[in-house]
């Protein structure tokens, strides 16, 4: 049945279809309609505008939101949720003293992640990664990106991958999915990086091709795990086979990655948490998304991504959450838009902006989520009653999430 919500305080982030990121100054402004109702029929938004114009009621089941907000669902465009088990005992080793760096080079980190993966089946895969989406979705989020990459074997690359399409046969909601098998050289390739990227390559990728179990390819690229070349070897590679790369970059040093992304014609850069005035030149005029993840930060106390040099200097820019077992375990979309506001200097507007509109850019589903639309998807947040939508960044740690819903349907 229709569902309409009505007497909504403000209805936020309303866009023309036309429209597909913001950018610079823009990203300040958040188009919204006060005392607005909202119609959601057959699994997308059918109809919007103020009270005054209500149309005739037909069969609706009818919500009263007086109070309270609505906007477009959280679009998480880089996640990691499916993985196997838990590295808090690398999180109390950090509290001891040790770096994310020594960790990583004593066996822990990416590596330890995947040699739990390789021994974990199918099946219990699945159930550990459903549980994470439930949850993220629980939170508000109506539109997600998921990597591989914990597997760092041709069998373990293909069975994450095939949990991440079995996702997308189970949950309604947008899922799309890259491959990151050059996430970390595996400990059986140790000292032949170029043997680990070969496989990549030449066995990996057109397996996964063939089985359309991708959209995106990725790379970590970062000293210590791949270079420029690999770079452009694995974002090549990803291409020929029809892949678009998305890509790990600049996370603890610039090595030219995002340029090289950017040549590559990326659909997203992520990380970025340390940008040379060339790396934020090298956006300019590109279709490339620059994507921040404060959660990282925060939980690696390693430096926020510079937004604020970033949007003035013109660009646009995307939250997520890397929501990961190693650097975020957390896929809380509201956490990083107040992290956003309260660590990086996001404006209320700017950061909705980044985890609506742009985040939904940066996976390719502009058509189908991130703003309030006629057509698109009725994946939409309904807030509890709150003083303004600045409240939402402002009380971190609350939950003001009143009911999500997907498809039209509350969830
Ligand atoms: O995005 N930086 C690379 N990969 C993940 C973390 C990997 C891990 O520690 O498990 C990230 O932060
Ligand atoms: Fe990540």
């Amino acid at each position: 049945m229709a569902i309409l919500l009505k007497n909504i305080k403000q209805l936020l982030q309303v866009r023309e279809a036309t429209v597909d990121k913001v950018s610079g100054k823009d990203m300040k402004h958040l188009p919204k309609i006060d005392n607005a109702f909202l119609l959601m029929e057959n699994g997308v938004i059918s109809d919007f505008g103020p009270m005054s114009q209500l149309p005739e009621s037909k069969n609706f089941e009818e919500i009263d939101c007086t109070g309270r907000f609505v906007l477009p669902s959280w679009c998480d465009s880089h996640t990691h949720i499916v993985y196997a088990g838990n590295r808090e005992q690398e999180f109390v080793d950090r509290i001891n003293g040790l770096s994310y760096e020594e960790i990583a080079n004593k066996g822990g980190g990416i590596v330890n992640s995947a040699e739990k993966l390789q021994q974990t089946s199918i099946e219990d895969l699945y159930q550990q990664s459903a549980k994470r989406l439930e949850q993220v979705m629980a939170l508000g989020t109506g539109a997600v990106e998921i990597k591989s990459g914990y597997g760092l074997t041709t069998e373990a690359e293909l069975k994450m991958l095939k949990v991440i399409k079995q996702l997308k046969d189970k949950y309604n909601i947008p899922i799309k999915a890259t491959f990151l098998g050059a996430h970390a050289v595996p400990k059986e390739f140790k000292g032949n990086k170029k043997g680990y990227l070969k496989l990549i390559a030449e066995e990996m990728l057109p397996k996964i091709a063939e089985l359309q179990l991708a959209d995106y390819i990725d790379i970590f690229c970062e000293k210590g795990y791949f270079d420029l070349d690999d770079t452009n070897y694995i974002l090549s590679a990803g291409k020929s086979h029809g892949l678009t790369p998305k890509v790990h970059v600049n996370q603890f040093n610039s090595i030219g990655g995002v340029k090289a992304s950017v040549d590559q014609g990326a659909l997203s850069v992520d990380h970025l948490e340390v940008m040379t005035a060339e790396d934020i030149d090298a956006l300019k005029n590109a279709t490339t998304m620059p994507v921040a993840l404060p959660s990282c930060s925060l939980f690696l106390s390693i430096p926020y991504t510079p937004a604020r040099k970033l949007i003035d200097a013109g660009l646009p820019l995307a939250l997520a959450t890397d929501f990961n077992p190693g650097s975020t375990p957390s896929g809380n979309m509201n956490l990083v838009v107040s992290l956003a506001s309260i660590k990086m200097n996001m404006t209320p507007e700017e950061a909705i902006n980044a985890a609506t509109i742009n985040g939904a850019y940066a996976m390719g589903l502009s058509n189908e989520v991130g703003s309030i639309t006629k057509g698109k998807k009725a994946n939409i947040i309904l807030t509890n009653p709150i003083p303004s939508y600045g409240y939402l960044p402002y009380s971190f740690g609350e939950n003001c999430i009143a009911s999500v819903f997907v498809n039209g349907k509350i969830l």
